[in-house]
């Protein structure tokens, strides 16, 4: 049998991939009923996030896209035929500048300030230093 995913925790338990996310990652919005009931469905499933590969979680689209070492966010969206708006691709002009809804990035641009920093992210150059990063695509 296949390993469980987040997007199969997601459909056993009736919620969006961004919602099972938010429940795993101890985020605070999540009732303490709602994270019991997704930990209980994740344990059934036998999900287990992955330690080696970073995913990314779109919250608009629901879609999933694992981010390999050594690949940017913004590569890998591109091989899963995504569109986003780049330029520099350096991390120094400020177009590919995206809504960090969830997670914790590893910041390596020169636009962002540190306020900033709390809800956007570069994807061409930063990376994810929890499992998860939710994005706002
Ligand atoms: S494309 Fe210029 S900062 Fe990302």
């Amino acid at each position: 049998m296949a390993e469980a995913t987040i997007r199969d925790v997601a459909r056993e338990a009736q919620l969006s991939v961004a919602s099972v996310s938010r429940a795993l990652n101890g985020h605070k919005s999540v009732r303490p009923e709602t994270r019991a009931r997704i930990v209980a469905v994740a344990d059934r499933l036998g999900y287990v996030p992955h330690a080696g590969a970073r995913s990314l979680s779109m919250a608009r689209s629901n879609a999933i896209v694992n981010v390999d070492a050594g690949v940017s966010i913004l590569e890998a969206l591109r091989a899963r035929g995504c569109r986003v708006p780049s330029s520099c691709e350096s991390g120094t002009c400020g177009t590919c500048r995206t809504r960090l809804l969830e997670g914790d990035a590893d910041h390596r641009d020169l636009v962002l300030n540190e306020g900033e920093r709390a809800d956007h992210i570069m994807i061409c150059v930063s990376r994810a230093k929890s499992p998860e990063l939710v994005l706002d695509l």
